[in-house]
């Protein structure tokens, strides 16, 4: 088992190596064209280690059996498909960003298509393999371990060019999920990294609007509560993602969007009142009706009675009305 997890590291390494060489290739036009108008130069390209996987059927197959790796062993590392006509790259015509665990080996590979008419998905990601597990792994763990412990911080943000634009503006602390949302097994790798004995420290999650999965993680997360007291939100300006903002307001203004996180609570019972027009009465009985669970639900005692004051103000209610809306609620 162990001396088959080096093989498939291995394969990984010379991978990702071949993935970086293949970036200043012409072949890799486009890929250096996505990365220049996201921000990215080479340098930074170059921190991130950060390749691009060219359009040919096998050329990174060739490129490993070169090497000495079998078809076996690159098959496992979720490199290679096996279709009727041999095997062929999982990853062709992509940008390419190596996923490392906290001791900085490449255990696997996101990728995202450069044209909207590619086929596939927007973000190809290694399969689960015998060393890559979609749910244990964060994007940038290894670059961002260190200040994370320093800082007692970590931010979550969505994708790898989020977690990039966030390092390149100064929050060292961000990492991503790869193509899952966040769940029990990242809580556990966030303990392992800050200590648990004084809990996480500050756990800041960004969201794009439209990410109705991470909303559903926010909750999931508020659900073990353990660390609610910690937990943030941010979100960007027009629900700019970190890239995005870097890009139309530069790296300011994402140090702002992370400086202006909401306690979780606070997102989360405003969400639920944005669905109600507050300027009208029925309207705000309906969102206390809304947002008393949520407040009944914190676990926190010294939290609760803050929340219930919060919301009567937010709502305009008396607070001994909201007391006993939440009351019945809970
Ligand atoms: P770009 O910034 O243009 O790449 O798109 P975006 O900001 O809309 O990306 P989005 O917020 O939708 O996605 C952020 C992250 O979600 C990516 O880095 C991926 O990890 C994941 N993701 C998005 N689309 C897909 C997909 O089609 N398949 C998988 N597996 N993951 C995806
Ligand atoms: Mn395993
Ligand atoms: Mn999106
Ligand atoms: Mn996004
Ligand atoms: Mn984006």
């Amino acid at each position: 088992e162990s001396s088959n997890r080096a093989r498939l590291l291995a394969a990984n390494r010379a991978a990702g190596e071949f993935f970086v060489e293949r970036l200043a290739t012409p072949d890799a036009d486009p890929g250096r064209r996505f990365l220049g108008e996201r921000g990215f130069d080479r340098a930074a390209a170059a921190h991130f280690g950060v390749g691009y996987a060219p359009k040919s059927w096998d050329e990174l197959t060739k490129h490993l059996r070169g090497r000495g790796f079998t078809n076996e062993e690159m098959a496992a590392a979720g490199l290679v498909s096996t279709g009727d006509r041999g095997n062929y790259d999982r990853f062709r015509g992509r940008v390419v960003w190596p996923i490392r665990d906290l001791t900085g080996e490449t255990v696997g590979f996101g990728a995202r298509r450069l044209f909207d008419d590619d086929k596939g998905p927007k973000y190809l990601n290694t399969p689960e393999t015998p060393i890559y597990h979609k749910s244990q792994v964060l994007y940038g763990l290894d670059l961002a371990k260190r200040d994370m412990s320093k800082a007692r911080q970590v931010v979550v943000v969505e994708g790898y060019t989020d977690v990039m634009a966030c390092h390149l503006a100064g929050i060292t602390t961000a990492v991503a999920t790869c193509g899952t949302s966040f769940g029990v097994d990242h809580i556990k790798i966030l303990r392992r990294v800050l200590g648990d004995d004084t809990g996480l420290g500050e756990v800041i999650f960004t969201f794009d609007p439209d990410a109705a999965g991470q909303k559903a993680a926010v909750r999931a997360f508020a659900e073990e509560q353990r660390f609610a007291a910690q937990t943030y939100v941010a979100t960007g300006p027009e629900g700019l993602d970190p890239c995005d903002l870097r890009l139309a307001r530069g790296d300011e203004a994402v140090r702002g969007m992370i400086e202006s996180k909401k306690p979780m609570f606070e997102f989360i019972i405003k969400q639920q009142l944005a669905a109600h027009d507050l300027d009208t009465v029925e309207g705000r009985v309906s969102a206390l009706r809304a947002a008393a669970p949520v407040v009944a639900g914190i676990r926190d005692p010294s939290l609760r009675p803050g929340y219930a004051r919060e919301l009567a103000r937010w709502l305009g209610i008396d607070l001994d009305e909201v007391s006993r809306a939440v009351q019945s609620a809970g």
